[in-house]
């Protein structure tokens, strides 16, 4: 997969180096590179942004420079994203979905925004994602979250595909808790079903364990999970 980022802060996502996306970039499996939204500015100052029309606070980011920058990057099969509170929640679905893109470019806005023309115009499909309801100072930090959640998703990162499906959000519900050695710490002990060795119980249990989670943490997504769906087991114990 190939990801390009623009953003005045470029050295924001030195991150993007390390760990399991630094591994992702350095075997080629994801083709990563940033750039600095000032590369295509004309004036002196490289000025990126202005006042807003109408009047208000804070300032806007000018149409002229994101223009030049997709010119530079993107084609029409590109798909843009741009994190922004007024996007659309981001979800697990929606990191599956952009993990299967074959080019991302992503836009970080500052200040109040980036000019609504610059969207409108784009030439490529955009989709503005939120990642809460609340304000970060700019698009930068949410979009090193939406590519671990995307990257990890890419076929021959994860090592064991499995964890990929028995996780949280995978199947619209919360994961069990989990237990390590000691079996014994603090006085608190790991359930005795998950040292039992029945697998049938084990899994049993853990599909309990999520269902109550989901229904006492995430009312909302308890709601949209199929009633059908509940007390059965979804593989075979
Ligand atoms: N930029 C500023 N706030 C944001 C949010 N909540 N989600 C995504 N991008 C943002």
């Amino acid at each position: 997969m190939r990801v390009d980022i623009i953003s005045i802060f470029p050295d924001y996502f030195s991150p993007l180096d390390l760990s399991l996306i630094g591994k992702a970039r350095g075997t080629g499996l994801l083709d990563l590179s940033v750039h600095d939204l000032r590369t295509w500015t004309s004036d002196v100052h490289r000025t990126v942004d202005d006042s807003p029309y109408g009047g208000g606070p804070g300032m806007v980011m000018r149409p002229e420079p994101w223009a030049a920058a997709f010119s530079a990057v993107a084609s029409p099969s590109s798909l843009l994203v741009v994190p922004s509170p007024v996007g659309k929640p981001f979800t697990q679905a929606d990191a599956a979905a952009l993990a299967a893109q074959e080019h991302l470019v992503f836009a970080c806005g500052r200040y109040e925004g980036i000019d609504q023309r610059v969207l409108d115009s784009a030439p490529m499909p955009v989709r503005e994602v939120s990642l809460g309801d609340y304000v970060l100072f700019g698009g930068e930090v949410a979009v090193i979250v939406i590519m671990e959640a995307i990257t990890r998703l890419l076929p021959g990162v994860l090592g064991n595909a499995d964890s990929l499906t028995e996780e949280s959000h995978s199947d619209g519900l919360l994961e069990a808790p989990v237990y390590t050695k000691p079996a014994s710490w603090d006085g608190l002990d790991v359930p005795e079903v998950l040292r039992s060795g029945d697998h049938g119980k084990i899994a049993r249990w853990r599909r309990e364990q999520s269902l109550l989670r989901t229904a006492t943490r995430r009312p909302d997504l308890f709601e949209a999970y199929p009633p059908e769906k509940i007390g059965k087991l979804d593989r075979a114990a």
